[in-house]
């Protein structure tokens, strides 16, 4: 019997099977990306992802409102971020990949929010290891190649008093009761959970505070982050603000097979500093199949591409639609076994793993210049 999921930014339990997550969507408030708004985004962006095409980003909240601004030429930005609780993996980087696709396409500014106060304040980690991770997560997201010029890193701690006085706004307008129904919080919980949500809505709405001009912001995260998104369109109207827009993706498949990819458990997915046997090793032994238990049995029946993790990793990363459509054909009909797939899974995540360690001196190079400040937006 499948486990209803149960997804908060902090915890995500039971099966995320298709139906759970739109269910989520649902329940949260959030709308499904239709043929309809693909082909809106086609139209404004000229492109789409393979992301949207194949259901990994699902879901919105007034995407067409972004997508109108962007087409009459008004100032929209991006907005996302990383909580550097640990290592990053494979399902952590995903949204950054298509984010930065949605950069170019747009030409748009993108600020990405490091959220060392939130994982000090809901996780049992020192402010001194959460800054290690916090370098370390900066450097792995920069080495997708960030445009420097329109990127802009603002660590939550380093930035604290610009964020405080903005948050402080916010923070008349969240109340207890509303935080406990959004976030499931308890008597218990620390009061700095309480106030966390106020700091992540902030870049949501920074840049038209301060310049006194509309930005509209569109916001690319997974799920969980839907909450804290629900409470920023709830509030910022109040203090004369827009409502962020935001577009919203599944997480990518565990390794296993069911739940997601844990920082806590390195066998649970692929870690941007696993290496090129570990990798292999990892899909080999760890990796659920959609296949069958014998080649013979493959052969005739064929395999299940869509619960298979090896199949979904090449999908994520493998940009040629054409190539992944004959993969997935042929390994639904037999003429690939599990073991083939596998292998050429492994061989296009270690590729993927090996440009982001050639990109990383660069990265390590220009790392200040993209430190946020108000003065690089134009
Ligand atoms: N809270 C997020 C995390 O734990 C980090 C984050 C901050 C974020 N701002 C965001 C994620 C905006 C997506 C969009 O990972």
């Amino acid at each position: 019997m499948p486990e209803d999921a149960n997804i908060t930014p902090w915890s995500v339990s039971g099966d995320l099977t298709e139906s759970q997550y739109q269910r989520i969507a649902h329940e949260f408030g959030a709308k499904i990306i239709d043929s309809e708004m693909i082909e809106r985004i086609r139209s404004v962006l000229g492109d789409v992802h393979p992301y949207l095409l194949n259901g990994t980003f699902y879901a919105h909240r007034d995407l067409d409102i972004a997508l109108e601004d962007l087409k009459n030429g008004k100032k929209v930005y991006l907005y996302t971020g990383r909580g550097p609780s640990g290592k990053m993996h494979l399902g952590h980087i995903l949204p950054f990949l298509f984010t930065k696709w949605l950069q170019e396409k747009m030409g748009a500014h993108l600020i990405i929010q490091i959220t060392d106060d939130e994982k000090f304040v809901f996780r049992d980690l020192e402010l001194n290891d959460v800054a290690r991770y916090t370098r370390e997560n900066i450097l792995d997201i920069l080495s997708l190649g960030f445009n420097p010029k329109k990127t802009h890193i603002l660590v939550d701690t380093e930035n604290a008093g610009l964020l405080y006085n903005s948050a402080i706004k916010v923070s008349r307008f969240v109340n207890v009761s509303l935080s406990k129904a959004v976030f499931g919080f308890q008597d218990s919980d620390n009061v700095g959970k309480f106030f966390f949500t106020c700091i992540q809505s902030v870049p949501a709405f920074m840049l038209t505070e301060h310049t006194g001009e509309t930005w509209r912001c569109l916001v690319p995260y997974a799920i969980d982050q839907d909450p804290h998104f629900k409470v920023s369109r709830d509030v910022l109207p109040k203090i004369g603000m827009p409502k962020p827009s935001s577009i919203i993706s599944k997480f990518m498949p565990a390794l296993k097979g069911s739940g997601k990819m844990s920082s806590s458990d390195p066998n649970s997915g692929i870690f941007l500093d696993d290496s090129p046997t570990t990798v292999k090793k990892k899909l080999m032994k760890y990796a659920f199949s959609g296949g069958r238990d014998t080649a013979e049995e493959q052969r005739k029946y064929g395999a299940n591409p869509d619960i298979d993790f090896a199949f979904n990793a090449y999908r994520l990363l493998e940009p040629d639609n054409e190539k992944v459509r004959k993969v997935y054909e042929s390994y639904r009909s037999g003429a690939i076994l599990s073991g083939e797939m596998k292998t050429l899974a492994s061989d296009t995540i270690n590729s993927f793993l090996a440009k982001l360690r050639e990109n990383r001196p660069k990265a390590e190079e220009l790392f200040d210049s993209y430190k946020f400040s108000f003065d690089k937006f134009s």
